[in-house]
C-alpha cells in the first residue's frame, strides 16, 4: 500500500525552494552560483529587535504562549493596522502564526470545504494554489497580462466568480510580478465583490512596506470598509524587518474566523516562537525609519536590474512599483537552441539553462501560473546583481 497520501501526492515542493535548493546543491560541488531565487531581504534584522529577544529570554519569556499570540503582540498590531491602514481591530480580531505562511494556511483550512473555489489572480505566490488543493478545493486562476502590469481587471474578476466561489485572493505588492494595485484599482475590484455577498477577500499585504518611486499603500478594507466583515487581512514582520527566520506573521479579521483559524493553530503547531513574539512588538512599536531607508536601496536595485535585463535580447520587463522581484518575460527566447543544440521550448528550459551555463539560479513563471517568464529576486548586493546580469546578458547572446 501507497505510504504517502493522495493529499500530499497532489502538491508540490515550493519552487522557489526547489530551485534554491539545486544551488545550495551546485555550490556545494564547488560552482560559483549565484542565487536571485529566494525572496528574502539580506538586510540584517535591526539590531534593536535584536535586543528585545535576548531580554525576552533573560526574563524566561520562553514558555508556552496562548495559541494564536501574547496579547501585548496583539495589541502592537492592532496599534499597526490603526495607524499604518486606518483599519479598526479589536484585540480578538487578531490572530498570530509561525510566518504569513501559516496564516494563510490556517484561513484556508479553517474555511474551504471539498469542491470549493478560491480565485487567485496569475502570476501568484505559489502557495495559494497547493494550500487550496490541499483543502481539496479548486484554485481558480485568473491569468493577468504584461499590458495591465499583471494586474486582475474587475471584468476578469466578475467572470471568475461562481456560486462556489468563497475567496479572491489579493496580494499587491505581488509575488512574482511586484505589481501593485493603486486604491482607485482596488475600489473597481470592490465594486465587483460587492455585487457578491458570499466571496470573502484574503488580502495578503506582506510586500506592504516595499514601495517605490512615491507610491502610496491600500488595502481593500480601507478601500471600501463594506468589505471589512468578509476581509481577512495578512501581513507579517518577515519582509518589512528583514525578520524572514523568525517566523511571526498575523492577520486581522472577522471574529468567527479568527476564532476558526486559532482552532487550527492550536492542533499543529500552538503557538509561535515565544521570543520571536517579543522581538515582533520591538519591530511594530520601534522606529520605524529604517523600512524607508532600505526602500530606497531596493529601488535603486529594481532600476538597475529592470534596465539591464531590457537590454538583453528576447527579454522584456515592466517596471514593478514594489516587492524585491522582477518577472520578465523570456517569450523571445522559446524556440532558441543553445551552444549544446539543445532548443529552448519552455521556461523551465531556460532556468535550466542560465543555471547550467549562467551559473544563475531564478525560478521559472510556470511555478507562478504565467510563462514563458522567470522570476529574479533583487534582494541582494548590487556587486552580485552586476554580475548575475552580466552571466544571463553572456549566456542569452549564445543561443541561436
Ligand atoms: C506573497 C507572500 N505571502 C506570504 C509569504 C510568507 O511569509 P512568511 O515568511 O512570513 O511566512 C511570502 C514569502 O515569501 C510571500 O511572498
Amino acid at each position: 500500500m501507497e505510504i504517502l497520501s493522495k493529499r500530499v501526492r497532489s502538491i508540490k515542493q515550493s519552487p522557489s525552494n526547489y530551485a534554491n535548493q539545486l544551488a545550495t546543491e551546485r555550490k556545494a560541488q564547488g560552482k560559483d552560483i549565484i542565487s536571485l531565487a529566494i525572496g528574502e531581504p539580506d538586510f540584517p534584522t535591526p539590531d534593536h529587535v535584536k535586543q528585545a529577544a535576548i531580554e525576552a529570554m533573560r526574563l524566561e519569556r520562553t514558555k508556552y504562549t496562548t495559541v494564536d499570540g501574547i496579547t501585548e503582540l496583539k495589541q502592537a498590531i492592532v496599534r499597526k493596522f490603526k495607524r499604518e491602514n486606518g483599519l479598526d481591530y479589536a484585540t480578538n480580531q487578531i490572530t498570530v502564526g509561525t510566518g504569513g505562511k501559516q496564516i494563510v494556511y490556517n484561513a484556508i483550512q479553517a474555511t474551504v470545504d471539498p469542491g470549493d473555489e478560491v480565485i487567485v489572480p496569475a502570476p501568484y505566490w505559489v502557495s495559494y494554489t497547493d494550500m487550496t488543493i490541499l483543502a481539496e478545493g479548486k484554485p481558480v486562476c485568473v491569468p493577468c497580462l504584461h499590458e495591465h502590469d499583471y494586474k486582475l481587471q474587475p471584468e476578469q474578476l466578475e467572470r471568475a466568480i461562481t456560486p462556489r466561489s468563497k475567496w479572491l485572493i489579493l496580494n499587491s505588492p505581488n509575488n512574482p510580478s511586484g505589481a501593485t494595485y493603486t486604491a482607485a484599482e482596488l475600489r473597481g475590484l470592490a465594486e465587483v465583490l460587492l455585487a457578491h455577498p458570499n466571496v470573502w477577500v484574503l488580502t495578503d499585504d506582506m510586500y506592504e512596506h516595499l514601495l517605490y518611486d512615491g507610491r502610496s499603500f491600500a488595502t481593500i478594507a480601507q478601500v471600501e470598509p463594506r468589505l471589512a466583515e468578509r476581509t481577512l487581512t495578512v501581513n507579517g514582520v518577515s519582509k518589512a524587518y528583514a525578520m524572514t527566520g523568525w517566523r511571526i506573521g498575523y492577520a486581522g479579521g472577522p471574529k468567527k474566523l479568527i476564532d476558526a483559524m486559532r482552532k487550527m493553530q492550536s492542533q499543529s503547531t500552538s503557538n509561535p516562537n515565544s521570543i520571536a513574539q517579543y522581538a515582533a512588538i520591538a519591530a511594530l512599536e520601534g522606529p520605524q525609519d529604517l523600512i524607508a531607508e532600505r526602500a530606497v536601496i531596493f529601488q535603486q536595485r529594481r532600476d538597475l536590474v529592470v534596465e539591464r535585463l531590457n537590454r538583453i535580447p528576447g527579454l522584456s520587463c515592466p517596471k514593478p512599483k514594489g516587492a524585491f522581484y522582477v518577472f520578465p518575460s523570456c517569450t523571445g527566447l522559446i524556440g532558441k537552441r543553445t551552444p549544446e543544440g539543445k532548443v529552448l521550448t519552455n521556461d523551465q528550459e531556460v532556468t535550466v539553462y542560465l543555471l547550467e551555463s549562467a551559473d544563475v539560479a531564478v525560478v521559472q513563471g510556470d511555478a507562478y501560473g504565467i510563462s514563458p517568464n522567470f522570476r529574479i529576486s533583487y534582494a541582494t548586493s548590487v556587486p552580485l546583481l552586476e554580475e548575475a546580469l552580466a552571466r544571463i546578458d553572456r549566456a542569452v547572446r549564445r543561443l541561436v
